[in-house]
């Protein structure tokens, strides 16, 4: 697979360039900055990009760019602190800036053949973010564009094989700024686009053989995308040497544990074991109304249940994962190169030792939505690929108080119908999750000529690409209207709807 490099240098925007070059149909890998020359053994790598960083490239103790990047005869973008780097360790001069230049600008293009701006007009708004600037070019280098307070917002070399740029046209503020990449990655690495659905399938599949050889398989199915298109990819890759589990925790959506049954037994044919814990977890979860206990709980009971179905299979190497390409990319930046070990092993959430099983990551290199593309190609329903994320404990961080069949009940019928309402609508698809939360508060209503004293719940949506900031999702009155006619109407013990209009941060997209 032709690859592009995107070297780390502690950006926020590392993961975006990522996805920007993954969205034109290339393989990339993010790696850290003190990452060894082995990637180019390992991988076709046809182009370097390094990322912008906090640093200043004259203070002790900067990460520099490995020296490999400059001799390995493919071309390097370098963007923002990326740009100082080359111009820094090949013979420039980088000065501190008098002023620090931030949020938009305009460059000019500055000469005629600048491959980078191919088809884009003269003046290209862009954004910057930058305190230090190129005072002298490195030899051999030319500059290509100008801002008003850079006037080296772009440099490039003789040979057309090596550029900088101040700007960051990762960031969606700089409108232009995939066709600039695009650029880079098509025009001068001579990229081909081979990363398409069918390709990183049958890739994923050919490291999992490679991986696992003729080991043991199991996974935990949650019912999610991640797990779901995971335990897809290894039954493709190893067939019955997989086995999957699925523990229904008695905590799960209206319908949820049936169509789990159905999608992995009927659709895949995968060997799958099914256990009914609902009891086991309602008794831990007794009389339990604090948020972290009932996490805890639900975590421990969950570890031990495994634990008892992998004994009785007895003979398993391997444990799969759905770590996503967006979890690796964050260790990556946050503890440079040990990190996947410290991921993995704080995803596992604390598996006891003696199961002692190696990781099979399937998922590693994709974004979310080549999840969604894998699980389409795998031939999975967009039922199973589209869902909305749903948390680990369930229904029981949605329950403010204890946890009880009843409540479960009611909690149940109550998202049923805002997710129908939802979908009946056409917004599933555009939320990041809706659901409904039932509150231990009860209010006094009025039914036919009767006093009623029932649950307040409260609907959530909300819109987010990644859950680690949401806006609440502004539904249309009428939808609203008639999930909360609906709830009142058929569930009878809601006499209350409340629509909850707060965003993360402050909140969180759960209640607990
Ligand atoms: P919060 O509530 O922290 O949630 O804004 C962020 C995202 O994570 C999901 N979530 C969980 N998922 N196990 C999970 O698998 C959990 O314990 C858990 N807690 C929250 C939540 O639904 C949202 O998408």
């Amino acid at each position: 697979m032709k690859t592009i490099v995107i070297i780390d240098f502690g950006s926020q925007y590392s993961r975006l360039i990522a996805r920007r070059v993954r969205e034109s149909n290339t393989f990339c890998e993010v790696i850290a900055h003190d990452a060894g020359r082995e990637i180019l053994d390992d991988q076709d790598v046809i182009g370097v990009i390094l990322s912008g960083g906090p640093n200043s490239v004259y203070d002790e103790n900067s990460p520099l760019a490995p020296t490999w990047v400059f001799d390995a005869g493919v071309p390097v973008l370098g963007i923002c602190y990326g740009m100082q780097l080359i111009a820094h360790q090949l013979g420039g001069k980088v000065e501190p800036g008098t002023e620090r230049e931030y949020g938009h600008a305009v460059v000019h293009k500055d000469g005629p053949d600048n491959i980078l701006f191919d088809g884009l007009e003269n003046e290209v708004p862009v954004w910057m973010s930058h305190g230090d600037r190129i005072e002298v070019l490195p030899p051999g280098f030319r500059s290509m564009a100008y801002t008003e307070n850079s006037p080296l917002a772009v440099m490039g070399n003789d040979e057309g094989t090596m550029f900088g740029i101040q700007f960051h046209p990762e960031v969606v503020h700089t409108p232009q700024g995939a066709e600039i990449l695009k650029n880079f990655v098509f025009g001068v690495c001579k990229a081909v686009g081979d990363w398409t659905p069918a390709n990183f399938v049958s890739d994923s599949v050919a490291r999992i053989r490679e991986q696992v050889g003729d080991g043991k398989v199991i996974c935990a199915l949650s019912g999610g995308v991640d797990s779901t298109v995971a335990a897809a990819l290894i039954h493709r890759a190893i067939g019955d040497r997989l086995t999957c589990i699925f523990v229904d925790n008695g905590l799960m959506r209206k319908g949820e544990a049936d169509r789990v049954q159905n999608v992995f037994a009927a659709q895949l044919g995968v060997n799958l074991i099914f256990i009914d814990g609902t009891e086991r977890f309602l008794s831990v979860l007794k009389d339990v109304s604090d948020p972290e206990i009932k996490r805890k709980a639900i975590g421990a009971e969950f570890i031990k249940i495994f634990d008892e179905v992998a004994t009785e299979i007895g003979e398993v190497d391997y444990l799969a994962q759905g770590t996503v390409y967006p979890d690796v990319i964050e260790s990556i930046s946050t503890t440079s190169s040990a990190s996947h070990v410290i991921k993995s092993h704080h995803n596992v959430g604390g598996l006891p030792d003696h199961m002692d099983l190696a990781l099979v990551e399937p998922l590693r290199y994709m974004f979310k939505d080549e999840v969604r593309q894998a699980g389409r190609e795998l031939g999975l329903t967009p039922q199973s690929v589209n869902r909305q994320p749903f948390p680990g404990p369930g229904l029981a961080i949605r329950i403010m108080g204890d946890v009880t069949h009843e409540k479960l009940e009611i909690l149940r019928e109550v998202d049923w119908i805002v997710i129908d309402e939802i979908k009946n609508d056409g917004l599933y698809d555009k939320l990041w999750q809706s659901f409904a939360v039932l509150t231990n508060t009860r209010t006094v209503g009025v039914m036919g000529d009767k006093r009623t004293y029932q649950y307040v719940v409260a609907i959530r949506a909300v819109t987010s690409d990644d859950a680690m900031t949401a806006d609440w999702a502004r539904l249309p009155y009428d939808t609203l209207a008639r999930i909360s006619n609906r709830i009142v109407n058929e569930v009878d013990e809601v006499n209350r709807v409340v629509l909850d209009i707060t965003s993360k941060p402050p909140g969180t997209i759960e209640w607990e």
